[in-house]
């Protein structure tokens, strides 16, 4: 399995893959992967003749005070992984490959990254589009594939696809979590091991308002409250947001009568955790 470093490598030999009819499917990330990612690179294995996945940490989805330098990144775990996973190639282009010193080009949008984790990160679904449309319009894949973990994320990248007309299918995966519950994350790897067992808290209090909705409670703010409570029991976790939302839209919704997103951002000591759930009532 091939590491393609550059743009103009990736589209010759992508040009020969299609020259040979082959269905390509692409599998975007930011590297430091685990068995979250790994589902959706088997997912696409499964799915196309060849499975690109890129590994860029990606500048301009992070605001001025996040964690661009200290995320994390292992090129070689990360090929073995891809490897394993049964990928055709591994595109790592380095920032200057992806952007222009003078890049002043960007995809944005409204509405769907107002909300939710926009409120607190303005710039980042800003970021996270411009870098999706570079890598659909360098690879123009059949398929892409994205976690559910990143909801938001997903609805916006959805939402896109269909505003500027890419002709690609978007695949949405299920959350892979960790034994005891938490979401993986490459940001888990922030945790020491007190907040590795407070993280739990996330998916515990997602479980328990899930409980609540299932025994027929629609009121989103009875809901939300519940929720916000007992987060408020582990003394290491602080609410950034807990919100429940139309899970098209991504627009807040006082009773539940559509299926709905129950979505959280929670600090546990400074790492910036997320996790959700769907519910259709
Ligand atoms: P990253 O956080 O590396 O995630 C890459 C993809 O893996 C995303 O679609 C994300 O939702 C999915 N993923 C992460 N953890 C997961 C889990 N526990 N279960 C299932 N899927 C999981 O998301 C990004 O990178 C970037 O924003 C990107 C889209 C690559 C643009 O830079």
């Amino acid at each position: 399995m091939e590491i393609i470093r550059t743009i103009e490598e990736l589209r010759s030999i992508l040009k020969r893959w299609r020259k040979e009819g082959l269905s390509v499917g692409l599998v975007p990330t930011m590297g430091y992967l685990h068995e979250g990612h790994k589902s959706l690179i088997i997912k696409a294995v499964s799915e196309n003749d060849r499975v690109v996945v890129s590994d860029f940490v990606n500048p301009t989805q992070f605001g001025v005070n996040e964690d661009l330098d200290s995320y994390p990144r292992d090129l070689e775990r990360d090929a073995a992984l891809c490897q394993e996973a049964g990928a055709s190639l591994i595109f790592h282009p380095e920032p200057e490959e992806m952007y222009f010193a003078d890049n002043c080009t960007f995809v944005d949008m409204e509405n769907l990254t107002k909300g939710l984790c926009g409120k607190t990160r303005p710039t980042h679904f800003r970021g996270v589009c411009t870098v999706v449309s570079k890598l659909f319009l360098i690879v123009a894949p059949d398929k892409a594939y994205f976690g559910q973990k990143d909801a938001q994320q997903l609805a916006v990248i959805r939402r896109m696809v269909r505003d500027l007309n890419f002709d690609i299918a978007i695949v949405g995966c299920p959350i892979v979590r960790e034994e005891d519950g938490l979401a993986m994350s490459s940001r888990n790897t922030y945790l020491d091991e007190k907040e590795r067992k407070a993280a739990l808290i996330l998916h515990k209090s997602l479980m328990l308002g899930e409980e609540m909705m299932r025994q027929g409670e629609r009121n989103t703010e009875v809901v939300k409250n519940a929720i916000v409570q007992n987060i408020k029991t582990e003394p290491l976790a602080k609410v950034d947001y807990v919100e429940i939302v139309d899970s098209e839209n991504l627009e807040p919704v006082a009773e539940m009568e559509h299926p709905v997103l129950v979505a959280m951002a929670v600090y546990i000591g400074n790492t910036r955790l997320i996790d959700n759930f769907s519910f259709e009532p």
